[in-house]
């Protein structure tokens, strides 16, 4: 009886064992050398909520797929604002500009941070 919970026992912490060396392991297969992991989630989720949050509406981006040619904002494909700067744009333009045409998109700061990533790093890819 006593022996077969000891049993279970070493089971279950091997298994532990094994699993932790995976989760270990994981970043070393994933990562390529130039651009560690989380990066390239930021830039996609960036990339993604591009989409999603409407910029692509006003703004064109070379690797943001539209289907119209019309643009109220400028071209961000190449766009290389201070990111402190983009931040605090993103959090509300007209606090920054009176004049903004852009909209208070309501962003939380992960997406602004996903966005600043975003646009920081796709032109070079
Ligand atoms: C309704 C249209 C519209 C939407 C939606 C929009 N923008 Fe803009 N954006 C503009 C316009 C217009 C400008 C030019 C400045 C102005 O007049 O507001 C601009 C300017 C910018 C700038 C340059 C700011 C500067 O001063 O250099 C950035 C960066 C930017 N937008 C990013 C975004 C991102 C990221 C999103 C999505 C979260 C977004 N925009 C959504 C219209 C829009």
């Amino acid at each position: 009886m006593r022996s077969s919970v000891i049993t279970k026992l070493s089971m279950t912490l091997a298994c532990t064992g094994v699993i932790l060396v995976l989760i270990s392991l994981a970043p070393l297969i994933n990562n390529s050398p130039e651009q560690p992991i989380e990066q390239i989630d930021q830039v996609n989720y960036g990339k993604m909520l591009f989409t999603a949050k409407g910029c692509a509406s006003c703004h064109q981006h070379d690797v943001v797929v539209r289907h119209w040619d019309f643009s109220v904002g400028p071209n961000l494909t190449y766009y290389a604002g201070n990111p402190d700067y983009v931040r605090e744009w993103l959090q509300d333009p007209s606090a920054i500009r009176t004049d903004a045409r852009m909209p208070d998109l309501d962003l939380s700061d992960e997406e602004i941070e996903a966005l600043v990533v975003f646009l920081q790093t796709s032109v070079k890819q």
